[in-house]
């Protein structure tokens, strides 16, 4: 395993020689993370990250060691974003995670919360996601405590569904929102910075050429949160990881 620590002036960055040497070590946290949480407190709560980039986590977690033993029927799923599609099209998060680990690991179906992006208004579909949060996770912080959320980060330096220059990096009164993205022209379901920041542990995973620039950017550049998204993630009481491959991580200088 050839990790090195690369420290910059916002984060600490754990750099991983390539794709499948991160999916393998982001698979090895969430499993000590989830042991840490059940043994705890009796269960662990995560919100899953959308995109390609943990498909190689999940397929790795989907199978042994981990398929046996993870604590999975003590463990309650949520995403930090949705697309507003049906959960059986190829562009759901919920499908991506459903076919690579939910539907081969014992997590009871009870506990998989979905983001309901089909069908119905955005921002009713913001809502009920909310209340589910407010209903399941620990609030005793007065918003919603995740114990892990994973995120990935877009080549434009976008987290979850925080687009840059979008309505809902502003949004700091709802934990979870509707957001319009304009270059996508579609709607997303998202958690805001401020429930995302509210969690115990974040954890992003980046993958690939192409967030390099972004990465830098992010890690490295000036604060320029509303045009880099990423930069708004700062958890209030918990922990930032950033776990990224070489070829993510090549622009940086470190300090
Ligand atoms: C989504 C994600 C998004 C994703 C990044 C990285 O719904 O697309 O939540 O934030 O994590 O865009 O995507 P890749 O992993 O596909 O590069």
């Amino acid at each position: 395993m050839s990790t090195r620590i690369l420290n910059t002036p916002t984060a600490s960055v754990r750099v991983y020689a390539d794709a499948d040497e991160l999916a393998l070590e982001a698979a090895r946290r969430f499993a000590r993370l989830a042991d840490q949480y059940v043994g705890e407190r009796g269960r662990f709560t995560v919100a899953l990250s959308g995109g390609s980039t943990p498909r190689g986590m999940f397929t790795i977690l989907a199978n042994e060691p981990f398929v046996d033993t993870v604590p999975w029927s003590s463990i309650f799923v949520f995403w930090g974003d949705e697309r507003t599609v049906p959960p059986d099209h190829q562009e759901s998060n919920y499908r991506m995670a459903n076919e690579t680990l939910l539907s081969r690991v014992r997590v009871p179906r009870e506990n998989i919360f979905r983001i309901p992006a089909e069908g119905r208004s955005p921002d009713f579909a913001a809502a009920a996601y909310a209340e589910s949060l407010a209903q399941t996770l620990d609030c005793s912080t007065g918003l919603p405590r995740f114990d892990l959320i994973l995120l990935g980060m877009g080549p434009d330096g976008h987290t979850a569904s925080l687009f840059p220059f979008t309505t809902a990096l502003h949004v700091i009164d709802r934990i979870c929102v509707a957001n319009h993205v304009g270059r996508l022209q579609t709607y997303r379901i998202t958690l805001t910075r401020v429930s995302i920041n509210e969690a115990r542990n974040v954890t992003f995973l980046v993958s690939g050429a192409d967030k390099a620039e972004a990465l830098k950017a992010v890690l490295e550049g000036p604060a320029e949160p509303y045009r880099y998204p990423s930069q708004l993630i700062r958890p209030r009481d918990g922990s930032l990881l950033w776990m990224a491959d070489e070829a993510a991580a090549s622009l940086l200088e470190g300090c």
